[in-house]
């Protein structure tokens, strides 16, 4: 099995490169992001106030381990239908909304938060939940800040996506324009809130930094799938 971790900044374009270098290859796709967006979506439904100068850490804590154990979460790792439910109720553009997009980061900021989410991303790449699937365990390409070091440290491809600020922003800006449902996004407040607990902006040793900011769609999944092909 062929794990590629991708982590990066917001608006980078990470999720449109990651699901088509995983078409490319037919292997299953993680984003991780959309897990944090449905925790704090989530959160929000059952009422806590996100907004707050404290959170209640623990009952946050407990909220979303029941969102995950009890079956309400789920994810379809196809990169083609990339969809994420709630108790079968398809959540993916909720997620993307500009409330979720501006509390995200105080939910993904709570540690034991993370440690339920990291436990589930490494089930997912250590290909658990993927039998039906139509990647059959060949490959999964999982995105997101803290892939390349800490849900998968070992993965046979590691690669940091970046872009100068001005430029994912524009990126940003044109998605939000584009695409109903996609929230007005703050990607420097994100990145900032976000940096705390991860890190995303330099790249680990071993990692291959590709920045983007030059490169056009195309050109940017030709050297990941150079990196992914050499990998093989
Ligand atoms: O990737 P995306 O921008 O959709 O991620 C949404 C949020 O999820 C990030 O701003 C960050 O707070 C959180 N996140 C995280 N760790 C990851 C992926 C996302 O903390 N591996």
């Amino acid at each position: 099995m062929i794990r590629v971790a991708i982590d990066g900044p917001a608006g980078v374009g990470k999720s449109s490169t990651s699901k088509a270098l995983a078409q490319h290859f037919a292997f299953a796709y993680l984003d991780t992001g959309a897990m944090y967006r449905s925790c704090a979506w989530w959160c929000l439904q059952q009422g806590f106030d996100l907004d707050a100068p404290t959170l209640n850490e623990e009952a946050i804590t407990e909220a979303v381990g029941e969102f995950f154990t009890e079956g309400h979460f789920d994810v379809s790792l196809d990169p083609q239908n990339p969809k994420v439910l709630c108790d079968g109720q398809d959540i993916s553009e909720a997620i993307r909304s500009s409330e979720v997009s501006s509390h995200v980061s105080r939910v993904s900021g709570i540690i034991p938060v993370r440690h339920v989410l990291i436990a589930a991303q490494r089930a997912y790449m250590a290909g658990e939940a993927d039998e039906e699937s139509f990647s059959k365990g060949a490959g999964i390409v999982a995105e997101g800040r803290d892939i390349t070091t800490v849900v998968a440290p070992d993965a046979e491809v590691r690669i940091l996506l970046t872009a100068r600020e001005e430029v994912r922003q524009a990126r940003r800006s044109g998605q939000a324009s584009l695409a109903a449902g996609v929230g007005r996004d703050d990607v420097a407040a994100r990145d900032k809130a976000d940096s705390l607990v991860t890190s995303f902006l330099t790249a680990a040793d071993g990692v291959h930094t590709v920045d983007n900011s030059d490169l056009t769609f195309e050109q940017t999944l030709d050297v990941l799938i150079q990196l992914v092909d050499e990998a093989i």
